[in-house]
């Protein structure tokens, strides 16, 4: 096998029946929901690399701060030979684990954007030749059946990304990561912390405006795939702290009246102004939540790593 290849267990005409559904279901519900999911074509993945180098969005630079100083004790603890990375994207902080685990066999990317799996492995394997790359396109929430490859495995999951998912999905997906490890594979797993509102805030409506244009890209990927007549001028993004779940929500907000048509899913979907699609929540955590939802999925909290200003979290976990 080529040191890179790149498996897609989603067949394409699943991906569009997904985007359907969610679609249909999600612009026809009160109060209107889109899943984060979408916004990662290759546009919105290019968006994304943008944000994690605004001044504002710290989560990106917390957390490789972390891995830049842990590597080493993550890569004693767990001797992985296998690492897998869900919503992986560039991978670009993975390098940091990747240099530190010296028995690393193959290191398993998992993403639904296929442009950002292809970028990351190129640049991974002009770094490190002798590494077997084995790139799944999936969605970890759906499928998450795994290459045979040597153990201890090490499941990374990074970025605080499992913030994206509300609080019975995370609940079903840690129980899945359980079921995928073997005991003595551990979980890697970053979370954004509480902090000001103003802090979390300022970090999802920055004011070079690219956390906006990633927002709106979800109309782009709609329009495109489902032929549907949003108009992203139509809409303003909102970014905006729900203190009682203790997540931000994104939102696009209709600036006007407005009918958009989408023959894709047969609809034509009604916005009166001022009326929200909810695009994306992003949980923020403390200690003791994250570590009660690992040990609700037998996974214990071995080792938790902060940076030096405490706004980002590392956990480590095994599979009890
Ligand atoms: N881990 C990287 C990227 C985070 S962005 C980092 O820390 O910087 C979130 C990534 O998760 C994107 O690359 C996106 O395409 C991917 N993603 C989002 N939902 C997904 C899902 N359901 N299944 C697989 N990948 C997903
Ligand atoms: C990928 N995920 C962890 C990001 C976050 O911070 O929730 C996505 C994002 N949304 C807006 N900015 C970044």
């Amino acid at each position: 096998m080529s040191p890179l290849s790149i498996t897609r267990n989603l067949p394409a005409d699943a991906t569009a029946a997904a985007l359907r559904a969610d679609v249909a279901q999600g612009l026809s519900a009160t109060p209107k929901q889109l899943p984060p999911k979408w916004f990662y074509d290759a546009r919105g993945s290019e968006l994304f690399e943008e944000i994690t180098t605004l001044p504002d969005y710290y989560p990106t630079r917390a957390e490789r701060e972390i891995l830049l100083t842990r590597a080493d004790h993550i890569a004693a603890a767990t001797n992985a030979r296998t690492l897998i990375e869900l919503g992986s994207g560039s991978s670009d902080k993975t390098r940091h684990l990747i240099g530190a685990l010296t028995g690393l066999h193959t290191y398993v990317p998992i993403d639904v954007s296929e442009s950002a799996l292809t970028a990351a492995g190129e640049t991974l394997l002009a770094g490190h030749p002798g590494l077997t790359v084995h790139a799944l396109v999936a969605d970890f929430q759906q499928d998450m059946t795994l290459p045979g490859t040597p153990g201890p495995r090490l499941l990374a999951f990074l970025g605080g990304t499992i913030g994206n998912l509300l609080p019975e999905e995370r609940a079903a997906f840690l129980t899945s990561v359980h079921d995928l490890l073997s005991p003595g594979d551990a979980l890697l797993l970053g979370t954004d912390l509480v902090k000001d509102e103003a802090t979390l805030v300022a970090a999802y409506d920055d004011p070079q405006g690219v956390t906006a244009a990633f927002n709106k890209n979800v109309l782009q990927v709609i329009n495109r795939e489902l032929d549907g007549d949003f108009d992203p001028a139509d809409f303003d993004h909102v970014a905006v702290w729900n203190a009682a779940e203790e997540w931000i929500e994104m939102r696009l907000r209709a600036r006007r009246d407005v009918t958009v048509k989408i023959p894709g899913v047969d609809l034509a979907v009604p916005f009166a102004a001022g009326e929200d699609i909810r695009t994306e929540i992003s949980a923020k955590f403390r200690q003791e939540g994250v570590r009660a939802e690992l040990a609700a999925a037998r996974l214990e909290l071995t080792n938790w790593w902060t940076d030096s200003t405490d706004r980002f979290a590392l956990s480590l976990a095994f599979r009890a």
